[in-house]
C-alpha cells in the first residue's frame, strides 16, 4: 500500500452532527483518516490498521437503553484513542469510571482551565483558561483507574483526561468545532505527539497515487464519463484525461436546464485539454418537450433522471463499447455514518448519474470517492484547471428546472437565467461567492401586481436564495448585507423582462430544504 495511506486515523461515528467536521479537521493536517459507524467490526478495525482512533460525541446518554457501543476490542488495540463527548463518556463507562447524568444539559461556551499541559496540551499554559464549545447532558464523577485529569471547568471537574499508561485520552467538549478556538491544537497534538502520524496526506500525492491506480484499472479498456462542468466531474474528468487520455471519452449532454452560456463555456475550457475526446449532445429540445406541463417537482426530477439515461447511452453506443464509467461521487456520498439513518439511506439518491451502471453493465470509476469537496477543489488546481471552474458552487443535476416552480418553457427558462446571472455577478462583486455555499434565483409561480412608470404591471417574482453550509446536510440562511440585496433587486427589476418583484429567502434547512424543489 502506498505511503500516505499508512498513517491512519480511525473515526468510530456515534451520530454526532459534528462527525465529518472531526475528519475534516484531521484531514486539514494532512493525515488520512475514515469515518466508519461505532460499531465496526473488531476484526475490520484491525484490518485497517489505524495509527489512532477517535471516538466522536453523539447524541445518546450512555444511560439510553439503545446507547451505542463500540466494540471493547477497539480499547485493546495499542492504539491511542480520543473519547470526545459522548465518545469520552464511552471510554469511561467501558472502563469502569462513573458518569452521571446531569440535570441540565451543557451547551455552548464554557471555560475550563488547564491542569495538565502534557500530550493533548502542549502548548499550553498550565492554570490557563480556553475557551471551549460543550454540548453534553451527563457529567462525569469518578474517571475510570488509572485516568488523570487533564482539565475542569466549573460545571464539569473532569472536562479533559487522560490514561498515560494506554494513551487513551477523553475530551468532553468539542476540539473539532471553531467555537473551541484553540482546538486544532489539541487535534494536532493527538496526531502528531500522541499517535506520532506525519503530514503525508496531500493531494500531489493523492494525484500521482491515483493516475497510477487508474491506468492499472483501466488496463486496455475503454472509459466513458459524464460531463456537467461541476468541480467534480471535472476533476475527475481531468484525472483520467492525464492518466489513459485516449481512452477516455467525455460526454457533456446540454439538457437546457444550465446556467446561461454555460455549456459553451465548458466545452470551451475542456478542449483546453490536447486529445481529450469530448462530445456535447445539444438535447435541449428533447427535454423541454419531455417536461411540458409537468410542474410536480418529483415528476420533473424522475423525467431528466430517466431522459439523461436515454441519451447518454444513446451517445455512449454511438461512440463503440466502453468497460468503465467515471463518476464524481465524493466521500460525503459513501461514508456509511451512523448520523443520518443508517448505512444505506445515507446514498443520495440524486446523484445524476446514479442510474447508469445498472443500465449499461459498465464498471464504475470513482476516483474521488474518498475526499471531501474542499480537497477535491485542491486536486482541480494541482491539475491546473480554471480557478473560476474549481470555486464554482454546487448546482443540481436536475439543474434550472428545480428552479423553475411550476411549468418549465423557454420563456420562463430565460427569465431565469437572467436573474441568476445578476444574482451571480453582484454576489462576486460583493466578494461573498466563495464564501457561501450556494446563491442563485428562484422562479416563483405566482405573478404580483406592480407599478412602472404610470402603468400597472401584473409579473412575476423571483426570490433569491443564498446560504451558508458546511456539507449541505444543514445550511443557514446568509446575512447578505442589505446593499447586495438592494443591488440584486434592483438589477433584476430594472433588466428582467417579466419580473416586478423580487424577495430573499429566510429559511434555514432544516426544516426547508436548500433548493425549493
Ligand atoms: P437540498 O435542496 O436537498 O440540497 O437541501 C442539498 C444540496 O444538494 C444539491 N442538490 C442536488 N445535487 N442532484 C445533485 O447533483 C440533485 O438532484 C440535487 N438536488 C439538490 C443542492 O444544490 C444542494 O447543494
Amino acid at each position: 500500500m502506498n505511503s500516505i495511506y499508512k498513517q491512519k486515523i480511525l473515526i468510530l461515528d456515534f451520530g454526532s452532527q459534528y462527525t465529518q467536521l472531526i475528519a475534516r479537521r484531521v484531514r486539514e493536517t494532512k493525515v488520512y483518516c475514515e469515518i466508519h459507524p461505532f460499531n465496526m467490526d473488531i476484526e475490520k478495525i484491525k484490518a485497517f490498521s489505524p495509527k489512532g482512533v477517535i471516538l466522536s460525541g453523539g447524541p445518546s446518554s450512555i444511560y439510553d437503553e439503545d446507547a451505542p457501543m463500540a466494540e471493547q476490542g477497539v480499547l485493546d488495540l495499542g492504539v491511542p484513542v480520543l473519547g470526545i463527548c459522548y465518545g469520552m463518556q464511552f471510554l469511561i463507562h467501558t472502563l469502569g469510571g462513573v458518569v452521571a447524568r446531569a440535570v441540565d444539559r451543557e451547551y455552548g461556551n464554557a471555560t475550563i482551565i488547564i491542569e495538565n499541559n502534557k500530550d493533548l496540551f502542549h502548548g499550553f499554559g498550565i492554570g490557563t483558561e480556553e475557551t471551549v464549545w460543550m454540548s453534553h447532558g451527563d457529567r462525569i464523577d469518578r474517571v475510570p483507574e488509572g485516568f488523570e485529569v487533564l482539565a475542569g471547568s466549573k460545571n464539569s471537574p473532569v472536562s479533559a483526561m487522560v490514561d498515560p499508561a494506554r494513551r487513551h485520552f477523553g475530551v468532553q467538549f468539542h476540539p473539532e468545532v471553531a467555537h473551541t478556538p484553540e482546538g486544532t491544537k489539541i487535534l494536532r497534538n493527538f496526531l502528531f505527539r500522541v499517535c506520532h502520524c506525519e503530514p503525508s496526506w496531500t493531494m500531489t500525492s493523492f494525484v500521482r497515487r491515483t493516475i497510477q491506480n487508474l491506468r492499472e484499472t483501466v488496463g486496455d479498456g475503454r472509459v466513458i464519463c459524464g460531463l456537467s462542468g461541476g468541480v467534480d466531474s471535472s476533476v475527475t474528468a481531468v484525472l483520467l484525461h492525464r492518466a489513459i487520455g485516449s481512452k477516455l471519452s467525455c460526454i457533456l449532454v446540454d439538457n437546457g436546464l444550465l446556467r446561461k452560456g454555460e455549456a459553451a463555456e465548458v466545452m470551451e475550457i475542456f478542449r483546453g485539454y490536447m486529445g481529450m475526446d469530448l462530445h456535447l449532445v445539444d438535447a435541449s429540445q428533447h427535454f423541454l418537450d419531455h417536461l411540458k406541463d409537468v410542474t410536480d417537482p418529483e415528476k420533473k426530477r424522475k423525467i431528466i433522471g430517466r431522459e439523461f439515461i436515454t441519451i447518454f447511452e444513446k451517445k455512449a453506443e454511438e461512440l463503440g463499447k466502453a468497460k468503465f464509467l467515471a463518476q464524481g461521487t465524493l466521500y460525503p456520498d459513501v461514508i456509511e455514518s451512523v448520523s443520518f439513518k443508517g448505512p444505506d439511506a445515507t446514498i443520495k439518491s440524486h446523484h445524476n448519474v446514479g442510474g447508469l451502471p445498472k443500465v449499461m453493465k459498465l464498471e464504475l470509476i470513482e476516483p474521488l470517492r474518498e475526499l471531501f469537496k474542499d480537497e477535491v477543489r485542491e486536486v482541480g488546481i494541482e491539475l491546473d484547471l480554471p480557478k473560476e471552474l474549481v470555486m464554482r458552487q454546487p448546482f443540481p443535476g436536475p439543474g434550472l428546472a428545480v428552479r423553475i416552480l411550476g411549468e418549465l418553457t423557454d420563456e420562463r427558462l430565460e427569465i431565469l437565467r437572467s436573474a441568476d446571472v445578476i444574482v451571480e455577478e453582484e454576489i462576486k462583486k460583493a466578494g461573498l461567492y466563495e464564501k457561501v455555499w450556494q446563491s442563485f434565483a428562484v422562479l416563483l409561480p405566482v405573478k404580483t401586481v406592480g407599478v412602472m412608470g404610470d402603468e400597472r404591471t401584473y409579473e412575476n417574482v423571483i426570490a433569491v436564495r443564498v446560504v451558508d453550509s458546511l456539507d449541505a446536510m444543514t445550511a443557514d440562511w446568509s446575512r447578505v448585507p442589505y446593499e447586495v440585496l438592494g443591488a440584486i433587486s434592483n438589477r433584476i427589476i430594472n433588466s428582467v423582462n417579466g419580473v416586478n418583484r423580487v424577495v430573499y429567502d429566510i429559511s434555514s434547512k432544516p426544516p426547508s430544504t436548500i433548493e425549493w424543489e
